[in-house]
């Protein structure tokens, strides 16, 4: 069974006839080519799925399409055009939190999530922040001092 459901995708509306169980992890990857938000897990577990729903993170492999309708999703390549988006994602490259990179585009989502409502964290703000996203590569020292980075630069921002 399928059925058509209509959303708002990075700005844009959108519709798409598709079962309604399916994940919304597979159709940002499979239907609209959005190869940012990555699948680790897929248990809800790691984070690297991670989108904004309405303005709240979600990890996309938990997500049918049924539960899309009419919202708003913002994958990392919607967030990235943004002077948010971008201000988080330099800080990450010069904060030095990068190495494979596989985990960055959840936790960018993670830490505008944060700044959202919490535009100057502390670090334990910020832990508890990213602690729904995992990184295998570079421990948490430099990401935590990337968002403190993003949000000391983007001051007013959030
Ligand atoms: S792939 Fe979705 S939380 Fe890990
Ligand atoms: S940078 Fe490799 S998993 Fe985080």
């Amino acid at each position: 069974m399928t059925r058509e459901i209509r959303f708002i995708l990075n700005g844009e509306e959108v519709s798409i006839t598709c079962d309604p169980l399916k994940r919304l992890l597979d159709v940002l990857r499979e239907d609209f080519d959005l190869f940012g938000t990555k699948e680790a897990c897929g248990e809800g577990e790691c984070g690297a799925c991670s989108v904004l729903k309405d303005g709240k993170i979600i990890t996309t492999c938990m997500v049918p399409m049924g539960a899309v309708q009419g919202c708003e999703i913002m994958t990392i390549e919607g967030l990235r055009e943004t002077l948010r988006g971008k201000t988080i994602i330099e800080a990450f490259a010069d904060g030095g939190a990068v190495q494979c990179g596989f985990c960055i585009p959840g936790m960018v989502i993670a830490a505008e999530s944060l700044l959202a409502s919490n535009p100057q964290p502390t670090d334990d703000d910020i832990r508890l922040g990213i602690s729904g996203n995992l990184c295998r590569c570079t421990g948490y020292d430099l990401i935590v001092e990337s968002v403190k980075l993003a949000a000391k630069r983007g001051k007013g921002l959030w």
